[in-house]
C-alpha cells in the first residue's frame, strides 16, 4: 500500500444471503478498487445487532460474508479486511459523535422512518440502536480519514449526515476529519426483481423467484431466469432502456456482469435473437458464473482457521489507523489518554 492512494471505506452487514444484485451493484468492483485505493472492507456486525433475530447465528453469518468477500477477489495482502466489533474505537467514536449530532437530524433519516413501523408519533417501542445507526456509520467512516465511500442510493443520506457531523466537529476544533465523498456508479447499480422488474431485487422479497441468491443451486437459478418477465413488444427486440424495456435491460445487466462484456457489445451480438434464446444465454452465463463463485466460496468458507487469521490481522491493522484519529480527538476534547 502506498500513501498517496485515496482511502476507501466499504462495509456490508453480515448476511449469508447475498444476491446477484449485491454482486453487480457493489462487489464486482471490489477487486479492481483494491488497486486504485487504500481499501478498508468492514463486516458491520454491530449494525446487524439493530435487527438481530434470536434464531440467527451471527458468528456463522460473519464467516459466510467473509467467504464471499474473498470469493469476489478481496485480497488481505492488498486491503484491510476486518470485523467492526473487533475494533473498539468504532463504539468510542460513536459515542463522541453522538454528542455532536442532533435529534432532529436522526429523525429525518428515511431509513429510520421506514424501519420504525410508523405508529403515529409513538416511539415507545423503537429500538434506540436503529435510531443511532447513522452515527455509528459516521464513526466507521470518519475513524479512518476516509476519502471515498461506495454507496447505493439507500445509504446516500447517511453519508451526507456523516459529512455534516464531520463539518460541525471541524468547525469547532479545526481540521480533524476528512470529508468523505460518495463513490457512485452510473451503470449496473440497480438490479431489479425478476418477475416485477419495476422494483429493486431484494433479499427479503417474499417471492424468492424475484431474487437470484449467490448461493442458489444452479438449476433453480437458471429456472428463475427462464421464468423472468420480459415484454410483449412486436417484433421482440433486445436493447437497453430502463424505462421502456425493464425486464430486458435487467437481463442485459446480468449478462454483462457475468460475461464482462459491455452492454453495447451485447446489444450487437443479440440483434435478432428471440427472447427465449436470450434467456437461455443469460441462464447459461449465470450458471457458469455462479458455479465458479460458489466453488471459490466453499474453498474459503471451509477453512475457518484461515478466516479467523484474516480478520485477526485485519483488526490489528485497522486499530493502528483508527487509533491515530481517536488519540487526536481525545486530546482535543480533553479526555485523558493512557495509551
Ligand atoms: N449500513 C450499511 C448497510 O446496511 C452498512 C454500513 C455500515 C456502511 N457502516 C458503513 C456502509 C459505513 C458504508 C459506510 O448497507
Amino acid at each position: 500500500m502506498t500513501d498517496f492512494k485515496p482511502i476507501l471505506f466499504s462495509a456490508v452487514q453480515p448476511s449469508g444471503k447475498l444476491t446477484i444484485g449485491n454482486y453487480i451493484g457493489t462487489m464486482q468492483y471490489w477487486s479492481q478498487m483494491q488497486n486504485d485505493y487504500q481499501c478498508l472492507y468492514c463486516i458491520a456486525d454491530l449494525h446487524a445487532l439493530t435487527s438481530l433475530k434470536k434464531s440467527k447465528n451471527l458468528q456463522k453469518s460473519i464467516f459466510d460474508t467473509l467467504g464471499f468477500y474473498l470469493a469476489c477477489g478481496l485480497d488481505p495482502k492488498k486491503s484491510i479486511i476486518f470485523v467492526q466489533s473487533h475494533v473498539y474505537h468504532h463504539c468510542q467514536l460513536n459515542w463522541i459523535l453522538s454528542c455532536f449530532s442532533r435529534f432532529g437530524e436522526l429523525l429525518r433519516m428515511t431509513q429510520f422512518k421506514k424501519n420504525r413501523k410508523i405508529d403515529g408519533n409513538n416511539f415507545q417501542h423503537v429500538n434506540v440502536g436503529l435510531f443511532n445507526y447513522p452515527i455509528l456509520m459516521a464513526a466507521d467512516i470518519l475513524l479512518y480519514q476516509t476519502n471515498l465511500v461506495p454507496v447505493g442510493k439507500d445509504q446516500k443520506q447517511h453519508l451526507e449526515l456523516a459529512r455534516k457531523i464531520a463539518c460541525r466537529f471541524n468547525s469547532l476544533y479545526g481540521n480533524i476529519f476528512k470529508l468523505p465523498a460518495p463513490l457512485i456508479r452510473n451503470f449496473g447499480s440497480k438490479i431489479m426483481a425478476l418477475l416485477e422488474p419495476s422494483k429493486k431485487m431484494s433479499k427479503s422479497d417474499v417471492n424468492k423467484n424475484n431474487v437470484i441468491f449467490l448461493m442458489d443451486d444452479i438449476p433453480s437459478a437458471m429456472l428463475k431466469i427462464k421464468n423472468s418477465v420480459t415484454d410483449s413488444d412486436l417484433p421482440p427486440k433486445i436493447y437497453y432502456n430502463t424505462q421502456k424495456k425493464l425486464g430486458i435491460s435487467n437481463l442485459l445487466e446480468i449478462l454483462s456482469a457475468t460475461t464482462k462484456k459491455t452492454i453495447s457489445v451485447l446489444e450487437k451480438e443479440l440483434d435478432g435473437v428471440m427472447y427465449s434464446e436470450f434467456k437461455k444465454i443469460v441462464a447459461d452465463s449465470l450458471s457458469k458464473f455462479l458455479s465458479k463463485l460458489q466453488k471459490s466460496y466453499f474453498s474459503y468458507r471451509l477453512d475457518e482457521t484461515y478466516l479467523k487469521k484474516i480478520v485477526f490481522e485485519g483488526a490489528i491493522q485497522a486499530k493502528i489507523k483508527s487509533e491515530e484519529t481517536i488519540k487526536k480527538i481525545h486530546s482535543i476534547l480533553g479526555l485523558t489518554t493512557f495509551f
